[in-house]
């Protein structure tokens, strides 16, 4: 037995970097684990039940979640994870680029948490661990100059997390914010602007970053927790960062 056997789960952007990784960990502890992702060649590398679903699709969310119920069973563990940053100095950004950070970091997290809450509602019913992890970043409540709307997605994430464990925490449902600092991932290599990924690419290169991996520990570690215990709050951060 390992600590979340018996556990079924969900883990979105699971086609690299974080995602993967959370994949990967939460099934090393036991987990029956279904991963979504847009890269469906990726998400066949996983010890996973794959399924290619864009977020941003309100209707493929919830077909990937009646699949998800027939394949595996109800999930009680849901992590919504995919994400996008795409920087640029406020008044030379492609709106376009706004439209995709607003529409997967906040909208795609809201179409997977309402495709699930049902589950993770029946699951606390029982008296079982429900968790609804919410990945958000430091960036939702400290400033980066030229990230102002991916900051303002991930703190749409902070406020968001706060009213659903207000909401759903009485009923037993655990809903969490991971804010992670810098990690070395696939993130931002997206970016139109090259002097801004230049920097963020610098930036990265001037720290000890953190390994995909320690955010999955963090997570896999808060969803094993006694049901009475929920790390409402994670902020994990390189050391250096600071
Ligand atoms: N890396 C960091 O330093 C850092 C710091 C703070 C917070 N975060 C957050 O951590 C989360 C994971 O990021 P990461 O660093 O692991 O970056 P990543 O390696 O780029 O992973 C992002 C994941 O999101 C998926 N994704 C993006 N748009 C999607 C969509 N519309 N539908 C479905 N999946 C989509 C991507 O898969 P497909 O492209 O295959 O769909 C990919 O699997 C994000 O929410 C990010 O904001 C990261």
């Amino acid at each position: 037995m390992t600590s979340l056997t018996n556990r079924i789960a969900v883990v979105t952007g699971a086609t690299s970097g974080i995602g993967a990784a959370t994949a990967g960990a939460l099934t090393a502890e036991g987990a029956r684990v279904a991963a979504f992702g847009r890269r469906e060649d990726r998400l066949k590398d996983l010890d996973a039940l794959p399924i290619a679903v864009d977020v941003q699709d309100r209707d493929a969310v919830h077909a990937a979640a009646d699949r998800v119920r027939a394949e595996l069973g109800r999930p009680d563990l849901v992590v919504a994870n995919a994400g996008v940053m795409l920087g640029a100095p406020f008044e030379e950004a492609d709106p376009a680029e706004w439209d995709a950070m607003i529409g997967t970091n906040v909208t795609g997290l809201l179409h997977t948490a309402r495709a699930f809450v049902d589950d993770l509602l029946a699951a606390a019913a029982e008296g079982r661990p429900a968790d609804l992890v919410l990945v958000g970043s430091v960036g939702g409540h400290q400033t980066f100059v030229n990230y102002g709307v991916y900051c303002a997605t991930k703190a749409a994430v902070a406020h968001l997390t706060r009213n659903l464990r207000a909401e759903l925490g009485p009923r037993g449902v655990r809903v969490k914010n991971v804010e992670p600092g810098m990690v070395s991932t696939e993130l931002g290599d997206g970016m139109r602007d090259t002097s801004v990924r230049d920097s963020l690419n610098q930036w990265r290169a001037g720290l000890e970053t953190l390994r995909s991996e320690d955010i999955a520990a963090g997570i896999a570690w808060a969803a094993a927790a006694p049901a009475r215990m929920n790390v409402a709050e994670m902020i994990i951060v390189p050391t250096t960062q600071g």
